[in-house]
């Protein structure tokens, strides 16, 4: 047999990008590539890119130019480029970078290797459609090979809320959701190789509303569902839009037992004014009372959430009713970006703020939230948690996990090996970790 080929993929962005270059490298394997760590010995480089802040798109052209040297000193070397600056500005980055071989959107990864094959003949090629067949169905994972103890599974992909400053509606098209029966099959095919935690993904994952053998399922029941399977200790979606979190989803929070008390909810303004112009379709009180109702379901909850500054228009009262917001959910964790203004999105024909300005909002409200997280993780030492270990330590028999709620947990002297999962005593917060001990 001949030597397999070599496939360097570089993920940029979200969780689902993750999730797709997995699956490509996979489909990839058919055709004889193995994944690499490094671009040095590539036969083919893929960027799986984001799009959602002009930093994240034009990160993808500088790495390009990056490639130069490798395609001098092997011409046969193919560079592809995948995700949603593929779908955005596919025939743009051929004509800006003539070392692209290959551009391909996130709806038609299940004909990489074709396209693969036509680059080979010297051909460059271009696939941005959004075709109705199911690309999962195509993009199978290779039988049994052994996994770590986490894993992402999309469930539900693209958008149809139309955020005046979000990209994703147009990137990844309009919001599909999978068949339970092949997301079933896939979750129990990751149990059978390794996998103890499952994370749920879609852009709107709790719009999810896929066709079952015994009628429709919503992403409540598909947990559920999940939850029946053995071996799987538990359960995570995201990201959640704060229209779509129904009675079924708050009542599952307290009641199933592998769902993990962590919920990330986007609100991204605290100002109804603001909240309006950014076309989320909640106000600041839903919100509030939403938050209210998951946290009597399962008080323990952490939220998590994200937050835009600095949207056109926004006042120094909207940035203050966006603070205080902040104050009274109290946050475990949070993601926050200033405004990037994008083409071809509603929001791009309005006014920005200065840039200082919105620097200056981004910073205090960073502030707070270190504080809220860091306060939360403090108020663990001394409390009981399950951690599911991923990963040696840097120390000496040091192990590394994740908590129920997503902190990362360091123990010393450790004898769990990978995919244990254990009851910890925690007994020291750090910057951005917890120490605790096997119980
Ligand atoms: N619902 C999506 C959101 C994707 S984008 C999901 O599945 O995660 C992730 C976050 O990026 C958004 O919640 C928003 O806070 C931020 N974001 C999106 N567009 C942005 C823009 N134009 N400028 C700054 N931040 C943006
Ligand atoms: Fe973007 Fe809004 Fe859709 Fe999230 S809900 S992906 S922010 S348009
Ligand atoms: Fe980025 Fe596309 Fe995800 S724009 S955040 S990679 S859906």
């Amino acid at each position: 047999m001949a030597d397999p080929k070599k496939l360097y993929i570089k993920t940029y962005g979200c969780q689902m990008n993750v999730y797709d270059s997995e699956r490509m490298a996979e489909a990839m394997g058919g055709s004889g590539y193995e994944e690499v760590g490094s671009p040095d010995e590539a036969d083919m480089i893929l960027l799986n890119t984001c799009h959602i802040r002009e930093k994240a798109a034009e990160k993808v052209y500088s790495e390009l130019g990056r490639f130069k040297g490798l395609k001098a000193e092997n011409p046969d070397l193919k560079i592809g480029v995948a995700g949603c600056v593929a779908q955005a500005e596919g025939e743009e980055i051929m004509r800006r970078q003539p070392l692209v071989d290959l551009v391909v959107g996130p709806q038609a990864y299940h004909r990489l290797p074709e396209m693969e094959a036509k680059t080979r003949e010297g051909e460059k090629v271009l696939d941005t459609d959004m075709p109705e067949e199911d690309k999962f169905e195509h993009l199978k994972s290779r039988p049994k090979a052994k996994r770590g103890p986490t894993a992402f599974l999309t469930v539900q992909e693209g958008c149809d809320k139309f955020c005046a400053f979000c990209v994703v509606p147009y990137t990844r098209g309009a919001e599909v959701s999978r068949p339970v029966d092949r997301i079933l099959t896939e979750a129990r095919d990751l149990v059978e190789r390794g996998v103890r935690e499952i994370t749920l993904l879609g852009q709107n994952v709790n719009a999810y509303h896929g066709a079952g053998s015994d009628g429709d399922y919503t992403l409540a029941r598909l947990i559920w569902a999940l939850n029946d399977i053995e071996g799987l200790e538990r359960i995570r979606f995201t990201t959640s839009h704060p229209n779509d979190m129904s009675d079924d989803l708050i009542s599952a929070h307290g009641e199933c037992e592998k769902l993990m008390p962590y919920l990330h909810l986007p609100v991204q303004s605290g100002s109804d004014k603001i909240l309006k112009r950014m076309n989320r379709s909640h106000d600041r009180d839903s919100y509030l009372r939403l938050v209210e109702r998951i946290r009597t379901a399962r008080p323990d909850i952490l939220f998590s959430g994200d937050f835009i500054v600095g949207f056109p228009e926004e006042s120094d009262q909207d940035f203050e009713d966006t603070m205080d917001l902040i104050r009274q959910v109290n946050y475990g964790q949070a993601f926050s970006f200033k405004y990037s203004s994008r083409p071809g999105t509603p929001a791009a024909e309005r006014a920005l703020v200065p840039a200082d300005v919105a620097d200056a909002r981004l910073q205090e409200l960073q502030a707070l939230i270190t504080q809220q997280q860091r306060a939360r993780q403090d108020a663990m030492v001394g409390q009981e948690v399950g951690v599911l270990f991923e990963k040696p330590g840097r120390r000496d028999g040091q192990m590394v996990g994740k908590s129920d709620h997503l902190h990362a947990v360091y123990v010393d002297d450790c004898p769990s090996q990978i995919g244990d999962l254990r009851r910890v005593r925690i007994i020291e917060s750090g910057p951005n970790s917890l120490a605790g001990v096997l119980i």
